[in-house]
């Protein structure tokens, strides 16, 4: 690898769903960029991720260094679970820009990197455009959610002018009237209201998500591009409907279809926070071609000790295999057991485990459904490994990501949030071995080719190609 000429610094938002596809995306802007990378991570993360991985899956190159700033969160009395979000979101808009800040000037200063030339920013830290802008640096904003739940973000204004919010009283929650049809956002002709971003759900009008969410969509229009972890054949409406406001607005995804020939050192940089259980992939390898559903919530759904037990009986009554990933902080509360009945009864045909290398289940042969929140990453993961999926959408983005599951992609089945073991039964075992199914494994298959298609050597990759040379390295 030779001297490299240009410095980029990437900062995720710090959780899960936000690094995993920010460190993707700075592995192909050293590799394929040729950039300098220094990948800014908060401390109490960078703790994480040594503590799940081990200090060599952070021992970079030295071309591509790790480098920490605070979050502005008190410490936290458990050094190992999901921080809350909307705390995260309020300490990181308030607190970070200082020491973000002195970060790029000790990294200029220290003479021993090439100086900071670029910035690509988590779409919702965008405290970073203002060191930008007073750097003179170029910015990339990336919005690490669906083109889609970006889109409806960026309507949360006029959803409010419309008067569909905020909701009058809580009883909107439960009298139907979510299932109003939203009028007047054209790329999304027959959303309901429940199916915009959660935060859209609120009776106060000064909600801190509602402003938080309005304040980082209006902000990106100061961003040099924006970029999403999608592919043109999938949102190609939405795309179109968020170029016409928001400055050049590429998709650059499925991103870890795009990372295929990196450097071995680089390869092995992960970004789990916690610690992988990689013996599942051997159990998945004694299971028949499409026999398993996998149920996993992502990093962030927290769900009750009730909802848990209808999720297992309902996955027991199904008969179906199933290989169940329980985060150590799913379930809210301390009642987050499983019966002793339900595990004698899945012994042998049900697995547990804790995290797993979700990438590398889905692509296993032997998955043929996926259970999920429906959270960004772990949709275009199913998708592009062509496994559909059974959605049980928990907060933010993900029911918009549902909604077109469901309803535009042809790939997903909604489940009530008010969970019901005989309507998990039900719809596991259609998903499995239903007509259902079977159509959708057919059009997740269709979707599962043509992302392979844009990251080969398709618009996504062209794309990706266009940011670096026009965006980040100013060549046009
Ligand atoms: C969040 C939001 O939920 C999501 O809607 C938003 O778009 C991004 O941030 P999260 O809830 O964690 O993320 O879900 P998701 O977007 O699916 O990201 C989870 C990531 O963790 C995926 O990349 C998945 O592959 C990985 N993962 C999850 C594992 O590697 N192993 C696991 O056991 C679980």
């Amino acid at each position: 690898m030779g001297a490299k000429k240009h410095h980029v610094v990437c900062i995720p938002f710090p959780a899960q769903g936000h690094i995993n596809p920010m460190l993707k995306l700075a592995k192909l802007l050293h590799d394929e960029g040729g950039f300098h990378v220094t990948f800014v991570n908060t401390e109490y993360n960078h703790r994480r991720l040594l503590k799940a991985r081990g200090a060599s899956a952070l021992d970079g190159l030295p071309t591509f260094r790790f480098e920490t700033i605070p979050d502005g969160l008190p410490p936290s009395e458990t050094a190992d679970a999901t921080q809350d979000i909307p705390s995260l979101c309020e300490s990181t808009t308030t607190t970070c820009l200082a020491p973000f800040k002195k970060l790029i000037a000790r990294l200029n200063e220290a003479g021993d990197v090439p100086p900071v030339s670029c910035i690509v920013s988590d779409g919702v830290m965008s405290f970073t455009l203002d060191a930008a802008a007073e750097l003179g640096l170029p910015e990339v904003l990336f919005w690490t959610t669906s083109a889609c739940g970006f889109y409806a973000y960026t309507q949360f204004e006029k959803i409010k002018k419309m008067g569909y919010a905020p909701l009058k009283d809580t009883t909107d929650l439960t009298n139907g009237y979510l299932d109003t049809v939203v009028a007047g956002i054209p790329a999304m002709k027959g959303i309901r209201l429940r199916d915009i971003p959660s935060f859209i759900r609120t009776t106060n009008p000064d909600d801190f998500m509602l402003r938080f969410i309005s304040q980082e969509t209006t902000r990106a229009k100061r961003a040099s591009a924006i970029i999403l972890n999608t592919f043109e054949a999938l949102e190609q409406n939405v795309l179109d409907a968020l170029s016409s406001f928001l400055p050049p607005t590429y998709a650059v995804g499925p991103l870890h279809l795009l990372e295929t020939s990196l450097t071995d050192r680089l390869d092995q940089l992960g970004s789990n926070l916690w610690k992988e259980e990689p013996d599942c992939l051997n159990w998945l390898d004694s299971q028949e071609p499409g026999s398993v559903v996998y149920v996993n919530f992502g990093s962030i759904t927290v769900m009750t000790p009730g909802q848990l037990t209808e999720f297992a009986w309902g996955l027991a009554n199904s008969g179906q295999s199933f290989l169940w990933v329980i985060r150590p902080d799913l379930v809210s509360g301390d009642n987050a057991v499983l019966a002793p009945e339900f595990l004698k009864e899945t012994r042998g045909w049900g697995r547990m485990a804790s995290w797993c290398p979700q990438e590398r289940v889905l692509r296993h042969p032997a998955v043929g459904g996926f259970l999920t929140h429906s959270g960004w990453n772990s949709t275009l993961e199913s998708l592009s490994s062509g496994v559909p999926m059974i959605c049980w959408p928990f907060f933010a983005e993900q029911q918009t990501n549902c909604w077109y599951c469901c309803n535009q992609w042809g790939v997903g089945m909604e489940i009530d949030s008010d969970v019901k073991r005989d309507e998990v039964e039900k719809q596991v075992r259609s998903l499995m071995v239903g007509e259902e199914g079977e159509e959708m494994r057919r059009r997740a298959a269709e979707w599962k080719n043509l992302a392979a298609a844009a990251a080969a050597k398709g618009k996504s990759r062209r794309n990706l190609r266009r940011v670096i040379d026009e965006v980040l390295l100013g060549k046009v």
